[in-house]
């Protein structure tokens, strides 16, 4: 079976990171037919607009899409496309496994981390309503609302049900936001009342972000809206070894986005010693939403199996591996 899908490299480190995942998934013999769409600021800049038509377009077609980073200018410039891909398409949930590898070396590294983070995707103060009031006073909107919410929350649990997982942290600053995060927080206890087999705690931000450094292995599924989950994904990037290996997927009702979580890099960008790890792991998800399960296991396993090997790995992970070499690696490992 073809599979038809969007590949979108993006700018910065994507392209290089994009071109691996491509080449270490036709290596799973899982045939995919690509609809390549770049997006990049030159286009958004040219094009005048923040999404391009041939994204969507694409999208509307496949339904499925790889995505690389694309770069967002800071205060000021064009809105993030990234955010604006995931309203437009309604990708209402951001999923972000967090796990430590084989081999890796790390801060924690007899402490047991596996966590994963869900964090709603389309709201709160990424809503990007900002109103400059009166000269040098700004207003922020944080938008939270009831249907997605319980929408977020409900995903979160029937995940943790399927997959077995024990308990659901939900992570709020509902003491001093306590219309808004008072009402997520609202949702949350609702939708867990319906899922009585999984524990359900919850935690104010602050207090987690100091309790997942100390004690991370007492986290099983986070949940958490927009910017929270923004934050405290890279946080948690951190425990494991990194962004260079953290993958993720955008998940709405007809269309699906996967991502790593980490940015364009440019501080790196066109070196050749980007991680391709998250990307690659981002497609191992795509894999499984595409019901090629053991192709996806496969491609896991080879990636798992170059870690453990310690030979390959690019310098973030403390290797002095190039994008090339990691990748011929995993390719190796697959074939
Ligand atoms: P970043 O995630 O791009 O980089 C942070 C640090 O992690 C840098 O030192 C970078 O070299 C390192 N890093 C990230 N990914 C790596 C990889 N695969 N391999 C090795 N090292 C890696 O965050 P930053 O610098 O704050 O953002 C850069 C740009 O990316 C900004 O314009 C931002 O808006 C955009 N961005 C885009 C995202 C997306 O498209 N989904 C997500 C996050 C940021």
């Amino acid at each position: 079976m073809i599979h038809p899908a969007t590949l979108i490299p993006g700018d910065g480190i994507g392209p290089e990171v994009a071109d691996a995942t491509v080449r270490v998934i036709e290596c799973t013999g899982v045939s995919i037919e690509w609809e390549r769409i770049e997006l990049n600021a030159a286009i958004i800049t040219e094009s005048g607009k923040h999404l391009p038509p041939a994204v969507l377009g694409s999208l509307a077609r496949t339904h499925v899409g790889l995505k690389g980073p694309v770069t967002t200018p800071v205060a000021g410039g064009f809105q993030s496309v990234n955010v604006s891909l995931r309203k437009q398409l309604d990708l209402f949930a951001n999923v972000r496994p967090v796990r430590k590898l084989p081999g890796l070396k790390s801060r924690y590294e007899d402490v047991p981390i596996d966590i994963v983070i869900f964090r709603e995707n389309t709201e709160d103060l990424y809503a990007g309503l900002e109103h400059e009031v009166v000269a040098n006073v700004v207003t922020s909107l944080k938008v939270i609302t009831r249907t997605a919410s319980e929408r977020i929350a409900r995903y979160a649990f029937q995940y943790a049900k399927s997959a077995g997982r024990k308990k659901i942290t939900a992570v709020h600053k509902a003491n001093i936001m306590k219309l808004s995060d008072g009402l997520f927080l609202k949702c949350c206890r609702e939708v867990s009342r319906e899922f009585p087999q999984i524990e359900y705690t919850e935690l104010i931000v602050d207090n987690a972000a100091m309790q997942l450094v100390m004690k991370p292995e007492q986290f099983d599924v986070l949940l958490m809206p927009n910017l929270y989950g923004d934050i405290v994904s890279d946080l948690a990037a951190g425990l494991v070894g990194g962004l260079g290996i953290v993958p993720g997927a955008n998940i709405g009702e007809r269309d699906a986005v996967f991502e790593a979580v980490h940015g364009s890099a440019p501080d790196i960008a066109g070196k050749g010693i980007a991680n391709p790890t998250a990307l690659m792991l981002s497609s191992v998800m795509m894999l499984r939403h595409l019901g090629e399960y053991e192709a996806a296991r496969r491609l896991q396993s080879a990636i798992e199996s170059v870690y453990a090997e310690r030979k390959y790995l690019t310098p973030d992970v403390g290797g002095k591996a190039t994008t090339n070499e990691f990748t011929n690696a995993v390719a190796a490992a697959l074939n």
